[in-house]
């Protein structure tokens, strides 16, 4: 039996618990991409499901983890080789699909990303999903008409984990970002990003 360490949730009487444990192998589920996860995050999403605040997770046993990084360890896909570094964010993984808080995943190709050859595993968990959802986000503006001649721009939750990036990204694209936060003591963090102007959330 082949086993590898993973964050795994199980369901319990007297609700649902988490810890880390050997994972069996035979256990994951279908997917025809093998990676050797080096990198996760940890998404807001990540907490709820752990700690079973919200019914976040589908199926019991389910390792934790809505994203990860790593290296392709064997691929049956035609777009992915042993050796390609890749990344995950969401396709239900922590939720329905057995996520990325483990030494392995195996999951569709389909839903792989490369990673960038400039950028390392750790860096791409560090934007993590948060970052790329903010990232999808500025490319539906753009998909939309939406560009800096359009006029400034608010971005609400701006001190969050997508809000943040998101001014990052908009200032950094030539936009006039007005930061909405209810968190006075980030003004000079979101400034730091490029927020050109701060408004306090009522
Ligand atoms: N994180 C992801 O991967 C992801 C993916 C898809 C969709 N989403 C959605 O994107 C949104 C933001 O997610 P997040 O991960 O960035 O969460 P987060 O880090 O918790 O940030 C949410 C921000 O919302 C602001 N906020 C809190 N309470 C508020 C209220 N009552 N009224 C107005 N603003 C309030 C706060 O901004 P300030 O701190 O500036 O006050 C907070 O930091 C959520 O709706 C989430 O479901 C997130």
């Amino acid at each position: 039996m082949s086993t590898f360490k993973a964050i795994v949730i199980e369901k319990e009487e007297s609700g649902q618990r988490a810890a880390l444990a050997d994972f069996d192998s035979n256990d994951l589920m279908g997917g025809d991409v093998d990676v050797r996860v080096e990198w996760s995050t940890l998404n807001y999403k990540d907490g709820l499901a752990i700690t079973g605040k919200a019914p976040v997770v589908r199926r019991f046993p389910m390792i934790a983890g809505i994203d990860f990084a790593g290296t392709v360890e064997s691929s049956s896909h035609s777009a992915w080789k042993r050796g390609d570094r890749v990344l995950l964010n969401g396709w239900g993984c922590g939720e329905t699909h057995l996520g990325g808080y483990a030494e392995k995943a195996r999951v569709k190709g389909d839903w792989l990303v490369a990673i960038p050859p400039s950028m390392s595993a750790r860096e791409a968990m560090a934007i993590g999903t948060a970052g790329y959802t903010a990232m999808l986000a500025a490319m539906a503006l753009e998909r939309h008409g939406v560009g800096p001649a359009s006029g400034p721009l608010v971005v609400t939750g701006a001190a969050g984990g997508v809000g943040s990036v998101a001014v990052a990204i908009l200032s950094k694209r030539g936009f006039e970002v007005t930061a909405s936060t209810g968190r006075p003591g980030e003004i000079d963090y979101l400034r730091k990003l490029g927020a050109n102007e701060i408004i306090e959330r009522a």
